[in-house]
């Protein structure tokens, strides 16, 4: 496997994306990682990311030097590089000009990481600082009219840099230096596939587990539900899933949920409800922090009170998502939201978790769950999020706006469906402000509520662009939901990407 040494930058797992569609498993790891646990990982190569600091600010992040000497091939890019430089005593200093957007570089040298590629190329250039100098063992590879040192190699030593970035697309053959980098260089197998995931994955379970038993947190999305067809390949009957209706799910949601994994799967699922219990929690709180923390607090406590009337669970299993550990902060990315599964969890947890997907993006997933024989309409169901329509409801929850979102929510999902878009549009769904305002109709002033809607196209949800859905179609949309919900009598359609706004509204 590839680490990749996060140095900051929201979007560094990039990197891990790129090389993991090259066929080899990668993962992002804090900077602070030392020599002695990049040994204990045993990759097969090393990546270095870019960040936004300077090498020589205060406080800037550096790594355990030691890893230097492991003798493992290492990658720097952008910030990666001229951290190299500076352990090797190279010239690292300010550019002239912050140099952003597309440049051409020459080669100057064929090191293995441009093996086979054209003299000259596009590049994607993001950087203030540049190398002046290699530093001594290293050549020159590339320039361009910014840098006198675009990239650079040591290549007795393994060791390779280049200002630029290769993970973003404008580079022209970033993924082709990147699969040199992890073949040429590092040498790889490239064996990583989400059919040898499963058999990894199930293998690890059935030594963790042995013959005890699992609790599995269905929701009936696509992460719970592979988590669960994965962990009942394992373990079969070990494995109990518990579907908790907490008053915050889609119309029919349920009953659709029970069908597929009770009656279709064959599985062991308890239905618990609890819809009084989380909305009488959730009365009077408005800070989207403190409901994304109270419903994934009262989540687990009505676990542990369920499990507890069960003989010997020890273990519960969780749809927990790489982007969502990502996104609920790392040492050097912010905390965007807290997410339910992460961030939500209490201090005094009775259970030891079971994560098997941790690792995984959302389409990588996906292609876990037809492997495992899922359905298309469970693989290719929308994201939702734990909160559910908790986060939809803006501000304060009750019943009737609860109805709204759920009434609206439908009426969009079924007008989508018969567009023919719900394969194209990656996530869709209405959410209620916490407003009214004036309309009139059947010449009566009214002053009810907004409902907006939000339509994305996404790869993994990191970042998004809003769907482009035909205005004949939002037109049936609008109609329908301004005749058909009480106390709504306006809809608005939200126009904004990620970054920067996020998909849910709070
Ligand atoms: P945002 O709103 O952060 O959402 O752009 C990105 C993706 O994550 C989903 N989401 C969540 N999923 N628990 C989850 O399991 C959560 O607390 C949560 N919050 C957001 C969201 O629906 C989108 O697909």
């Amino acid at each position: 496997k590839i680490i990749v040494l996060d140095f900051g930058g929201q979007y560094n797992q990039l990197i891990t994306r790129r090389i993991r569609d090259l066929g080899v498993f990668s993962e992002l790891v804090t900077h602070k990682t030392t020599a002695e646990d990049v040994r204990a990982m045993n990759p097969t190569g090393i990546i270095f990311s870019g960040g936004p600091g300077s090498v020589y600010a205060d406080g800037a992040p550096r790594c355990d030097e030691a890893i230097f000497d492991l003798g493992i091939p290492v990658l720097g890019i952008c910030y990666g590089m001229q951290l190299m430089t500076d352990h090797f005593d190279g010239g690292v200093e300010a550019a002239h000009h912050r140099e952003y957007g597309k440049a051409v570089i020459k080669l100057q040298n064929e090191s293995l990481l441009f093996k086979d590629l054209p003299k000259e190329q596009m590049v994607w250039m993001s950087h203030g600082d540049l190398v002046k100098a290699p530093p001594a063992g290293f050549q020159v590879d590339a320039v361009n009219d910014n840098c006198p040192v675009a990239a650079m190699s040591n290549e007795s030593r393994h060791l390779y840099g280049v200002q630029f970035h290769p993970e973003v697309q404008n580079t022209e053959h970033g993924t082709a230096m990147l699969k040199n980098f992890i073949y040429e260089v590092c040498g790889c197998e490239g064996n990583w596939s989400m059919e040898n995931f499963i058999d990894i994955e199930v293998d690890k379970v059935r030594e963790s587990v042995g013959n005890r038993k699992v609790l599995c947190a269905l929701s009936g999305g696509v992460d719970s539900s592979v988590v669960a067809a994965l962990l009942h390949k394992a373990i079969g009957d070990q494995l109990i899933c518990m579907f908790i209706d907490h008053g915050l799910l889609r119309k029919n949601e349920a009953e659709s949920v029970m069908k597929i994994f009770a009656d279709g799967f064959d599985m062991n699922v308890i239905k618990i409800d609890a819809q009084e219990r989380f909305l009488k929690k959730l009365e009077g709180i408005s800070d989207p922090e403190q409901k994304r923390k109270i419903i994934g607090n009262e989540f687990i406590y009505i676990f542990e009170e369920e499990a507890g009337k069960l003989q010997d669970v020890d273990f519960l299993a969780q749809g927990t998502l790489y982007t969502d550990i990502i996104e609920s902060g790392t040492d050097t990315a912010q905390t965007i939201k807290s997410h339910h599964n992460v961030g939500g969890l209490p201090e005094n947890m009775h259970f030891d978790l079971i994560e098997p997907l941790n690792t995984l993006f959302k389409d990588e997933v996906r292609a876990v769950g037809a492997e495992l024989g899922l359905s298309d309409e469970i693989v290719w169901r929308q994201p939702f999020p734990g909160p559910g329509l908790g986060i939809r409801v803006l501000g304060e929850i009750t019943q009737e706006k609860l109805e709204i979102v759920r009434e609206s929510d439908a009426i969009l999902r079924d007008e989508i469906k018969k567009a023919g878009l719900d394969r194209h549009i990656w996530q869709y769904f209405t959410a209620l402000p916490d407003m009214r305002s004036v309309g009139v109709m059947g010449d009566a002033r009214t002053y009810d509520y907004t409902v907006g809607i939000r339509a994305v196209t996404s790869i993994d949800g990191m970042t998004s662009d809003w769907a482009r859905i035909p205005y004949d179609i939002l037109e049936i949309i609008s109609t329908r939901i301004v005749n058909e919900v009480k106390h709504v009598n306006r809809v608005v359609y939200d126009i904004t990407s990620k970054p920067p706004s996020t998909i849910e509204w709070e």
